[in-house]
Parts: structure tokens; sequence; C-alpha cells
């Protein structure tokens, strides 16, 4: 049978109709899963609602045994779950490695973390009081996720979710939803007690709807778009629903004239191309300062030449498809509009469609790129590195920061208050110094402006997942 919904402790939906899971390398079925809606829905939140009662009276240290097993499992399976990654979205199999291993790095930092969750108590002003600060799990959470991180967007929102006390309703993105089935069988060999995660596959307007005016959903975690992000937003006000939102990033690398070039062309390539360019906080726009712009790009494009595209699956390629042609499209229309207003492009330039419908980009830079263009505006989600000369650190910042969103930049420099003057003040949730690869379990994510709301990772990331209550106790004399 396929799997795909998971119902308190129970695989069903055979006789449901299939979404197709395709190979965006190949255009080959990779599989299918059951195509659930509403009711399926609301049987997996009602699930998630009774084991609620029991899963919330646990205690952490007792949730934390059951994510390490959860997490050793992950760890022994990565190789298999790596090559479903790649089969279903497409990124070279040591990426997906790398994200099987990131996935479980948040069950296992979240397991401990679990049993650090404190309340406090307030000094009393008058004699015959007690205050007591109690933190508790905000109860049944709705997690819909993105395909581009098809294993470690789940176990970020599901690690400190069950570490918190919470019990889980999953919705996979239909792009990449094999990669969560197998993630909860291993929950499910893990022991997690049956209700305390949920999975549905299929029509996500549907189970979206439903997660959002289900009053016994009392979270939404939510990674994806803006656009859909803002839809989000207004549903959960009719119940008035804690959300966590992570949403598109546009983010800048900014290049200071002290840079350690070598670091910074090395680091851009390593941010730019790390899954083709499909991740939101991938580097959407470079600015150089004058002295070394011919310097950096010298160096950028002598490193992204060097990047072989291809079948993630097969060995030494560095760089997949694009998920789609929407994707295809919009990253020939960025690059199109870029050279069209005076872009030069030095490196790549062109798209390649494959066989079946599937789409590539070949690693591309354009320099001289104006601040009007396209490319410098929105998000462009693939493989293209469009660099801007620029002058001061002022007019640097000032460009940095001129868009509405504020998820993760980027700042090379050697000058200890120089680099650190600027990273302080770009409006951005994650800064990475002389560091293109920011993102850990232990720290937090998340961004500014529309890029979202709340963090996940780090103690800041069980904190979603917590109400605060404060007890007032009179005493007797
Ligand atoms: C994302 O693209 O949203 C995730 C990237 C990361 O966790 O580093």
């Amino acid at each position: 049978m396929e799997k795909g919904i998971y119902v308190n402790g129970e695989w069903t939906g055979k006789d449901l109709e299939k979404v197709e899971v395709i190979n965006p390398a190949t255009g080959e079925l990779v599989g299918t899963v059951p195509k659930a809606g509403k009711k399926e829905t609301r049987n997996a939140i009602e699930a998630a609602n009774e084991a609620f009662k029991t899963w919330s009276k646990t205690t952490a240290y007792e949730r934390a045994e059951y994510l390490e097993k959860f997490y050793e499992l992950v760890i022994k399976h990565e190789d298999e779950l790596a090559e479903i990654m790649t089969l279903e979205m497409g990124k070279p199999l040591k990426e997906s490695k790398g994200e099987a291993q990131y996935a479980a790095s948040f069950l296992k930092w979240f397991a401990e973390e679990g049993k650090r969750i404190y309340g406090r108590t307030i000094p009393p002003s008058k004699h015959n009081k007690r205050m007591q600060v109690n933190k508790q799990p905000v109860g049944v959470v709705g997690a819909i996720t993105p395909w581009n991180f098809p294993a470690a967007m789940i176990t970020r929102k599901l690690a400190p979710a069950l570490a918190a006390g919470c019990t889980i309703v999953i919705k996979p993105p239909n792009e990449t939803p094999l990669t969560a089935v197998r993630l909860i069988e291993l929950c499910e060999e893990a022991g997690i007690p049956k209700g305390v995660v949920n999975l549905v596959t299929g029509k996500s307007s549907e189970i979206g709807e439903e997660i959002m005016s289900n009053p016994r959903v009392k979270k939404l975690t939510f990674t994806g778009s803006t656009e859909v992000g803002k839809i989000l937003m207004k549903q959960a006000a009719e119940n008035v629903m804690k959300i966590s939102l992570e949403l598109g990033g546009h983010a800048p690398i900014v290049v200071l004239d002290d840079a350690d070039i070598d670091l910074a062309a090395q680091q851009t390539v390593a941010s730019k191309f790390r899954n083709g360019g499909q991740t939101c906080i991938s580097g959407n726009r470079v600015y150089v300062q004058e002295k070394v712009y011919d310097a950096f790009i010298e160096k950028v494009v002598a490193a992204a030449e060097k990047l072989r595209i291809g079948n993630g699956m097969e060995e030494g390629v560095d760089v997949g498809p694009l998920i789609n042609k929407d994707g295809y499209e919009k990253v020939e229309k960025h690059v199109k509009n870029a050279v069209k207003r005076g872009a030069k492009c030095v490196l790549g330039g062109k798209g390649k469609e494959g066989e079946n419908g599937t789409y590539y980009y070949h690693p591309t830079v354009l320099i001289d790129v104006k601040p009007d263009m396209l490319i410098m505006n929105e998000e462009t989600f693939g493989p293209i590195v469009p660099i801007q000369k620029v002058s001061t650190d002022e007019e640097t910042i000032n460009y940095a920061n001129s868009t509405p969103f504020g998820l993760a930049a980027y700042v090379f420099s050697e000058n200890y208050s120089r680099g650190l003057r600027v990273a302080e003040a770009l409006d951005y949730g994650i800064v990475g110094w002389n560091d293109g690869l920011p993102s850990a379990a232990q720290a937090p994510f998340g961004g500014m402006k529309q890029s979202g709301m709340g963090r996940e990772g780090g103690k800041e990331g069980i904190e979603e997942y917590l109400e605060t209550k404060y007890i007032s106790i009179g005493l007797k004399e």
C-alpha cells in the first residue's frame, strides 16, 4: 500500500486517489501517495488532540528518550533518506546526505533542550502571596512544510513540538512527500505513541483549510512563500491561532574592501549554489565594493565554472535540476531582464530543458547589475549570482536593506569593528559574517519584516510551542 496518511498510529488511505511524485532530474515517476482532504485531516487533528492528553503529561526525560531513539534511526538510515530526497527533489546526493544529518541534529538537540524548559518564581510584594510562572505545551500543532528541504524542515518543527509536550499533524508538500513518509515510519519504529505524530499527504488547500479552521489546532508552523504566509496569517486570525512563519528571503551578500576575497568568493559560491540556489537563505544579490570588485568576480567565476550540473544521483554533480517549469521560468526571466537592462553575463546564462519536462540552469554570474533590475528586487531561487558594484559602507547597507524581506544576510570583512557595525546594521534575522552557511540546530532561524515571524531552532525554537501561565497563590496566615 502507498503510505502517506498516518493517523493515530495507522497508515490509511489505500482507497483514495493518488498524488504522483515525479523525479525532477528525469521526469520519471518515483512513487505515489494518497490524496487526502478535509476528512482525513480532521481525523488526524482529532487523534493528535486525544494523544495530547497523555503526551503532555509525560516528563521531558521520557520525551527525550523517544526523540533520541528517533535520532538514532535517522542516522542509521541516512543513506536511504538521502536517496529518497534526491530522487524526489533533485538535490545532489552529497547534499541530501548532509540534509539527513542536519534533520537528525534537530531531534538530538531538542531532546536535550526539552529538559531545560524552566518557569520562574517572582518575589511577591505581599506576605501572603506567592507568584509562579509555568511553561506548558500549546497543544495540537499543524505543520506545513516545503519541498526544498524535505527532511530538515519536518524535524525542525516536530522535534521542538514534541520536546515541549505538543502533538503534531504534518502536511508535507506534494513534490516531496516520500521523505516525509520514510521519516514518519522511523518515528513509528522509535515507538513514539500513537496520535502524537500524524501525517496527511494530498490536497494542499483542503488540508490547509482544515488545519486553519479547526479550533483544536492551537498553533501553526509554516515554511513557504510570503504570499501563502499572508493568507495563512489572515486565516489564523479567525481562531487567534499562534503562528510561526518562515517565509521568502532575498539575501544580500556584502563584500567590503577589507574582505578576505578568497574566503568571500568561496563562501558566496557555497551559499548561492546550495541546493541549486533553491534555499531561502541562499545569497540572492551580491554587493561588492569598488576596490575588490574585479578580484572578487574573477574568483567567483573560477569557482562557479567548476560546478557540474546534472542528475543529483550521479557522482560528481554539484547542481541538480530546478524543481519545475515555474521555477525555471522565474530564473530565466530574471537573467533575461538583467541582460536586457545592461548586465554582462560572464558565466552561464542559459538553461537546458531536459527530457520529460525537466529543467536545468547553468551556474550563472552576472556583473554590472543595477539596483532596479528584477533580480535585485525578487527572490530568484536558482543558481544565479548577480553582482553590483558599490562604494561606501553606508551605501552598501542601504542597498542591502532596501527590500521588504529580512531572512538572512552575509557580510565579508576582516576588520572587527567594521564587520560588526555592518552586521548590526543589516535588518535580517540571520547574519553570516565571513560565513555563508550559518544554519544550525542550536541557533535561532527566522526572518524579520515580510520574511516571517517566530524562530525555529535554538532555545527560541522551543518557546514557539509553549504557553506562559502565571499562577498567583494566596496563602492563609
Ligand atoms: C530553508 O531554505 O528554508 C532552509 C535552509 C536552512 O535551514 O539552512
